[in-house]
């Protein structure tokens, strides 16, 4: 049957933080249509592919999106119609060279990855296949543990915590579905515990609470707590991952940890704050411990630490491959955070994930601090088969709207779901 482009429009939504996001619809000529929802960060890389915002003061403080949404039904739509919604390469490729700037400057990166996205959905619908095995194939069968955010700080929330995000992965669950169930439990204990406490229990952008703890310390003691209320055994039903997004921290040459009041640190004196962390805490997963230019702070963390936990970088190679095949050439880290709109097409994001898989590292698949209703994130995990998602707390639709969707591919795949811990248990072991 056949499955050319017959139509593609976009419309200004918004996003989960109340802010404008493009939307796109692609039609194709049997009837189909699919739509896709664009994320935006506000912890945002500096190499990142741009966001198109509209500027001025007029509307949304200047975040509209009207330019990118016109580019989508002046500039692109007319060049696509005709064009197989299967081949998703030449369309990816030909986008590129219509916006023809190495950031997507001039059409703009939410422009674009709105129309790549739709695209493989209408294609998988065509095929009537789930988007898991349209992009995957038949063997992406393995559902991802999520590392799950539950105590927000950093640019996230307006409270004394530096690091962005606390987050809680039940490694030792069985199915994605206990392991979201292990996750709910302990963020229900943790509500309980910060009440108890007299903490604010209200939460941040991606549904982790965030109270004004004392210390950065006191955000993994707190989080330790509920996983045992729960019931669960730290370090072997749940562990934990942290996201400090030292970016956000880094002004002059240091590190400084002014929320908290903890001071300046060199790259050296944080990576030895992660290690003693590392001792005290069940840590597994560390990503952007350091700032996005500290290549070298990198190198030396990964050496010192990359035996024991992953180390992901997310800011410092923004998807994109040729910051990738640096860092693997010169071993800067053991994983990858993927971000669909740091780069801007589904081919460019695939192309990351296979450098990724060559080098043996790890990758994180994951949402944007702002996100939508859109469930393309969890299609897209399960389809590139690393085993870990990041989507959010448990709590707020944007962020349980991936996990919903998780779940029923769980249960669509039945006996042939795998569900399984990412992280190489030596790694867990030579602590
Ligand atoms: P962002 O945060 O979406 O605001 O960039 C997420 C992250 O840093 O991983
Ligand atoms: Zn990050």
């Amino acid at each position: 049957m056949s499955s050319k482009i017959a139509g593609v429009s976009a419309l200004e939504i918004l996003d989960s933080r109340g802010n404008p996001t493009v939307r796109v619809r692609v039609e194709l000529d049997n009837g189909i249509s699919a739509l896709a929802s664009v994320p935006s960060g506000a912890s945002t890389g500096e190499n990142e592919a741009l966001e198109l915002r509209d500027g001025g003061r007029n509307r949304y403080g200047g975040k509209g999106v009207l330019q990118a949404v016109a580019n989508v039904n002046n500039r692109i739509a007319p060049n696509l119609v005709g064009w197989e919604a299967g081949d998703q390469e030449s369309i990816d490729r030909y986008l590129l060279d219509l916006d023809g700037t190495p950031a997507k400057a001039n059409l703009g990166a939410n422009a674009i990855l709105g129309v790549s996205m739709a695209v493989a959905r209408a294609a998988a619908l065509a095929k009537k296949l789930p988007l898991y095995t349209y992009l995957g194939g038949t063997e992406a069968v393995r559902l991802p543990v999520p590392m799950m955010n539950i105590l927000n700080g950093g640019k996230h929330a307006d409270n004394s915590v530096d690091f962005q995000e606390f987050m809680i992965m039940p490694i030792g669950a069985p199915s994605f579905a206990e392991a979201l169930r292990y996750g709910a439990e302990t963020f229900q204990a943790l509500k309980q515990i910060l009440a108890q406490k007299g903490y604010a229990t209200s939460v941040g952008d991606e549904g982790g609470f965030a109270p004004n703890l004392a210390s950065n310390e006191e955000a993994c003691e707190l989080i330790l707590a509920a996983i045992a209320a729960a019931g669960y055994m730290p370090g072997k039903d749940i562990a934990l991952a942290l996201d400090p997004a030292a970016s956000s921290f880094y002004e002059n040459g240091v590190y400084n940890l002014s929320k908290s009041g903890q001071g300046p640190k060199t790259s050296r004196e944080l990576t030895g704050l992660y290690e003693e962390w590392i001792k005290r805490y069940p840590i597994v997963s560390l990503e952007d411990g350091l700032a996005e230019n500290d290549w070298g702070g990198f190198r030396e963390q990964t050496a010192i630490l990359g035996g024991r936990i992953q180390i992901v970088g997310d800011d410092i190679f923004v998807t994109n491959t040729r910051f990738i095949a640096r860092g693997i050439g010169e071993q800067t880290t053991n994983a990858v955070l993927i971000k669909l709109n740091q780069i801007g097409t589904v081919t460019e994001t695939i192309e990351a994930i296979k450098l990724c898989q060559q080098a043996g590292w790890g990758y994180v698949i994951s949402h944007r601090s702002g996100e939508t209703e859109d469930t393309f994130l969890a299609d897209f995990a399960v389809a590139m088969g690393g085993g870990q998602i990041k989507a959010g707390s448990v709590c707020r639709s944007e962020r349980i709207a991936k996990y919903n969707r998780l779940l029923e591919i769980e249960a669509e795949l039945g006996s042939k779901a795998v569900f399984r811990n990412p992280l190489p248990l030596n790694k867990l072991r030579n602590r």
